[in-house]
């Protein structure tokens, strides 16, 4: 069987895990993390992605969206203002999951929205990182 091709793709700010508000987001740093699913899942077919603008996020997910098994999207701040964003989850033919390491439900009222969520397969948020491995155990068999 052909290994199960996943890309995790993380918006703003999320290059400065392991810095950034400590408190909310965790002391690892993402390359380290991902170093950890790399071993965790051997016969996923895991890559990441990081960007800070919206219109790469949108490429990438053009790019993926029609030959990947599973998108694991954490679109950071786009999440609550994007529509652009919103429009190429439903372009796009590989499910989507939406992940947070934060519970944004749990933060200010200003996160409690989030756009691209009703086109997305599933939401999970609030675990930490451990967000991302419970959303690549969502594709896999
Ligand atoms: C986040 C939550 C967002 O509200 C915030 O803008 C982020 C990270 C999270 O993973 O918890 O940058 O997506």
């Amino acid at each position: 069987m052909p290994a199960v091709k996943i890309i995790i793709i993380n918006g703003p700010n999320l290059n400065l895990l392991g810095i950034r508000e400590k408190e909310i987001y965790g002391t690892t740093s993402f390359k380290k993390y991902f170093e950890y699913l790399t071993n965790k899942f051997p016969d996923a077919e895991l890559t990441c992605y990081q960007s800070n603008s919206e219109g790469d996020i949108i490429n990438k997910l053009h790019e993926t969206g029609f030959s990947y098994d599973g998108i694991i999207l954490n679109a950071a701040a786009y999440t609550h203002t994007s529509l652009a964003l919103a429009d190429a989850v439903t372009a796009i033919n590989t499910p989507v999951v939406e992940v947070h390491i934060s519970n944004i439900f749990a933060r200010e009222t200003l996160r409690h929205k989030s756009l691209t969520a009703p086109f997305c397969k599933g939401l999970i948020a609030g675990f930490g990182l451990k967000s991302y491995e419970l959303a690549i155990k969502s594709f896999l068999p």
